[in-house]
């Protein structure tokens, strides 16, 4: 069961008109929002997340935080699995196709749906994933979470098309962030991560990994993370609210450090199972 414009149904049935200017123009923001349980994971932070996404495109907010909560609350009862990932889609609506805004402004259109959110198979969090590096040609502002992911569509496949699963993006070789997660760099133990600016997404997982890595005395470091530093580094971790966090062990078909997930993965990844697993308990 999917909500569109204030009414719960199946997929199927869901309708939008040509115009729309998420399918004209890609006018628009979206949220993925992990769900354990049937709980919404950091529900406050991906909606503020969201509220920052509509604000820099200058769209208004068509619900309240109280309101967003019970939709979402009955899309996640109106599917099967125990935890999902939910879909949240917000365009600025239906209007004679022209760049200009509408004006008067029209209703947004709002749709929301939700899959069962997989489980990364065992093989991967053994082995890890490989991925390839290429230059980040996306606009400056990557902080909005924009439907228009054309630029990341194409980076994304640049990966698959090399067999490999994510796209590691550096600007005027600096680290920014992958495809469609964030990336940190681990050296002698020091969990390095590049700061939340315009250039990448302010990851909620992003903040759950520096988070813990403050709880547990697991050395960090906001800052630049260069190029060299990727390509020499001990591991390399990947960050999303759907994979949680993996190691890349292959960048570029070399090795990354001793080519298996390390230490601060293997760390990590257990500290962030247990970490949800107590915020999915206190609910
Ligand atoms: N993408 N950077 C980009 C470009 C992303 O698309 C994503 C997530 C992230 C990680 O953010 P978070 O930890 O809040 O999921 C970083 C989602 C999962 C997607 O587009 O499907």
């Amino acid at each position: 069961m999917i909500y569109l414009n204030g009414q719960y149904m199946p997929i199927e049935e869901a309708r939008i008109p040509v115009l729309d200017r998420g399918f004209i123009f890609g006018d628009g923001v979206y949220e993925v929002i992990p769900v354990y349980s049937r709980h919404a994971f950091r529900l406050d932070e991906h909606l503020r997340r969201l509220k920052h996404s509509l604000d820099g495109i200058r769209l208004a907010s068509p619900h309240s935080d109280e309101e967003w909560a019970d939709i979402l609350g009955r899309v996640i009862a109106g599917n099967e699995a125990e935890d999902q990932y939910l879909y949240l889609h917000i365009t600025r609506g239906v209007a004679r196709r022209d760049h200009a805004f509408p004006n008067p402004p029209v209703p947004p259109t709002v749709f929301v749906m939700s899959n069962p959110l997989p489980k990364p198979p065992d093989h991967l969090l053994a082995t890890g994933i490989s991925a390839v590096t290429a230059e980040d040609n996306r606009w400056l502002r990557c902080d909005i979470k924009a439907i228009s992911l054309l630029p990341n569509v194409l980076l994304r496949q640049k990966a698959i098309d090399e067999g490999c699963a994510e796209t590691v993006l550096m600007r005027n070789s600096f680290l920014t962030e992958g495809a469609a997660s964030n990336i940190f760099a681990v050296k002698e133990g020091m969990l390095l991560a590049p700061p939340k600016d315009n250039l990448m997404l302010p990851g909620i997982t992003y903040d759950v990994i520096l988070e813990i890595a403050d709880a547990n005395g697991i050395p960090f470091e906001v800052r630049r993370v260069s190029a060299s530093e990727v390509f020499h580094a001990d591991e390399l971790l990947l960050t999303s609210s759907t994979k949680e966090v993996l190691a890349i062990t292959r960048l570029d078909g070399k090795p990354v450090g001793a080519g298996l997930p390390g230490p601060v993965f293997r760390r990590m990844h257990a500290l962030y199972q247990e970490f949800k697993h107590k915020v999915m308990r206190a609910k």
